[in-house]
């Protein structure tokens, strides 16, 4: 949650922290505010809600100054309000800071300034910090860097940090404790960001900080340290990035792009991961699935835990469902931030899985951490293997992870998740190929057909796309004006897309909306239904396909109108729905790939057809790094 940006260099800093910050804005919106330092002052701007009122009020100032501090806010302590903005500053206005993240122990830290009659403008946890390194520079002659560093003890929390300070102008120092932050590096010019998006226009060579380490980029350089004050030394990589992968490229919003790019990131990890030489008649000996892993991975694995939240979650159920049903081996998938105070009785030989997009999100990454020391302390057939599933291999969860599964899936803008999806739903199909190989769970013969259907899959896709969308586009403008309910049902692998199906909905349409078992409607959710409550059943042919047919008819007969996600002939189909989103044909084992996007499609003309903010929908953030 919160973007920080930093700038030090040649140019005007003014103008590369608000484009830094427009590409942070996913990460929250409640407001933003930059501050910079020119002829010995520190010239601080904020504005409350989204970041173009903060460019606008920015457009009647002058300021030429060429280092600034930048943040977007997700509100935590303290309600979105202009004072609460960042970047805070102590009472002298002599020192800015930005944070993102948490002061746990912000309230005794704030007593404590109090009692030494410091006043605050704020709620937020964040204000103490600029008062903290203002008395160390007031109490000694010490440089705004050994102020930072005695300061950094005092917090408790998870949190990345930016500072400047009016009286050194050539200074920028960024500390980083658990949330994200990387620095880039330019020519005669450095920066630093929550998030390599802001950096990419401006340079590709960029160093990630590691938790427990700071900077000091000056126009000179950037020198790195650790909390206590040595010298680390480290150099940057080079990004193979394009910035055209965050521009809209002419689509109206970020969703609607990323649902395109659907069938091309399947094709590319398909094209990663399938091993080219794998020819079922040449009965080979070696997996089909190219994940690079070692058997000694896969040697004695006897249980999967999977960590996720969100989207992320919705995934980890389907590959729950690949890994029992595939592979053969026995698969639990908990929300992170329960796991994280309620963990499961430590079983020997097994694999946790983390499972995320942005590979930030606090939960996720804590009950990782969590898992992994609780299980060092034991005998080593406790040992944690960790994997990550994630489109981010330079985030956290990639430096946690001795193991990680690329999702090919590139950077998501839009807040509700859609090709990431997709796209850890293909890593699980790898992983639990790869151990059903190994483990000789499917023979070579299923395993060649299945592979068969994954690689039909980005037509079918495409097929959806260019085929179905007006339709739904039509069909949207039906629940735009009183539908207030929306049921989804599903079973079995689609279970999942149901729950994802109403997740999609909720986010940005603002409807209420509940994703069910199908059959498990009766025991409950069905008093809901009247002819005012749609329902949409996921009935992709298969073992589970007349049972939820049955389960259809229940809502049908109750009033509700029924929207079948299907691929049977329209005929059949419109025997039972009102209703029909239309997939290709598939094996049941890959349906969820192509049903959920015709509900991603739904979803998203509802929420444009109302006018709403389809990618930045109110209060949520891409990046979740709060607990
Ligand atoms: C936020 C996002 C969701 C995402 C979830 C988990 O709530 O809005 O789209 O599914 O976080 O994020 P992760 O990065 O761990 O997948």
């Amino acid at each position: 949650m919160c973007g920080i940006v930093g700038y030090i260099g040649t140019q005007e800093a003014k103008e590369i922290l608000i484009s830094g910050l427009e590409r942070l804005e996913y990460r929250g919106y409640d407001s933003a505010g930059i501050a910079t330092v020119s002829e010995g002052r520190l010239n601080c701007v904020k504005a409350k809600g989204k970041l173009y009122n903060l460019r606008e009020k920015l457009e009647q100032t002058v300021d030429n100054a060429q280092i600034g501090i930048g943040h977007t806010r997700w509100a935590t302590h303290g309600k979105p309000e202009v004072h609460n903005a960042h970047p805070h500053l102590d009472s002298y206005l002599k020192v800015a800071v930005v944070q993102n993240g948490i002061i746990e122990n912000y309230r005794e830290l704030r007593e404590e300034l109090k009692s030494k009659g410091i006043g605050f403008n704020s709620e937020t946890d964040t204000e103490v910090i600029p008062h903290l390194i203002s008395q160390y520079l007031a109490d000694s002659n010490i440089s705004l860097l050994e102020a930072v560093q005695k300061t950094i003890p005092h917090l408790e929390g998870a949190f990345a940090i930016a500072v400047i300070s009016a009286d050194n102008p050539y200074e920028l120092i960024v500390a980083r404790q658990q949330a994200p932050l990387t620095l880039g590096f330019g020519q005669g010019e450095f920066f630093c960001a929550s998030d390599i998006t802001a950096l990419v226009p401006h340079t590709h060579a960029v160093l990630t900080l590691e938790n427990g380490e700071m900077a000091r980029l000056t126009p000179l350089g950037v020198e790195i340290y650790t909390f206590a004050g040595e010298r680390v030394s480290r150099f940057p990589r080079t990004l193979d990035w394009n910035p055209g992968q965050v521009e809209k490229q002419g689509f109206r919003h970020y969703m609607r792009k990323e649902i395109y790019e659907q069938p091309g990131v399947v094709r590319s990890s398909l094209e990663t991961y399938l091993n080219p030489n794998w020819k079922l008649e040449e009965n080979p000996d070696f997996s089909p699935i190219n994940l690079g892993f070692s058997e000694q991975l896969y040697d004695n694995i006897d249980f999967i835990q999977i960590l996720a939240c969100g989207t992320s979650w919705h995934a980890s159920l389907i590959g729950k469902y690949l890994l029992e049903q595939v592979a053969g081996v026995i698969t639990s998938v908990d929300y992170a931030s329960e796991y994280r105070y309620s963990p499961k009785p430590v079983i020997p030989h097994t694999l946790i899985v983390g499972v995320t997009q942005s590979g930030e999100t606090a939960d996720t990454i804590a009950a990782l951490e969590m898992e992994k020391a609780r299980r060092e302390k034991l005998d080593s057939k406790y040992h944690a293997k960790l994997l990550a599933i994630t489109n981010r291999t330079e985030s956290t969860i990639g430096q946690l992870c001795d193991r990680i599964i690329d999702t090919q899936a590139g950077i998501e803008i839009g807040v509700a998740a859609t090709k990431t999806f997709v796209a850890q739903v293909m890593g699980f199909y790898f992983l639990a190929l790869d151990l059903a190989y190994r483990r000789r769970s499917l023979s070579n013969e299923r395993i060649d057909s299945i592979i068969t259907g994954l690689r039909s899959l980005p037509d079918k896709m495409e097929k959806i796309l260019e085929t179905q969308e007006d339709a739904i586009e039509e069909l949207a403008h039906e629940f735009v004006k009183e539908t207030e309910d929306f049921i989804f049902v599903g079973r079995g692998i689609n279970f999942p897309i149901a729950l994802e199906g109403a997740l999609k909905l909720k986010e940005i349409s603002y409807i209420h909306a509940e994703g069910y078992p199908a059959g498990e409607m009766k025991h409950g959710p069905i008093a809901l239904l009247d002819s005012e409550v749609p329902v949409v059943a996921i009935a992709m042919p298969g073992s589970v396909y007349e049972k939820v047919i049955s389960n259809a008819q229940e809502a049908k007969a109750r009033d509700a109108r029924l929207i079948g996600v299907t691929s049977v002939n329209a005929e059949e189909a419109g025997l039972t729905f009102d209703d029909v989103l239309n997939v290709p044909e598939v094996e049941e084992l890959l349906s969820p790939i192509l049903a959920v996007i015709p509900l991603q499609l739904l979803s998203y003309h509802i929420a444009a057809i109302k006018g709403l903010d389809v990618d930045q929908p109110r209060n949520l953030a891409k990046s979740v790094t709060v607990e």
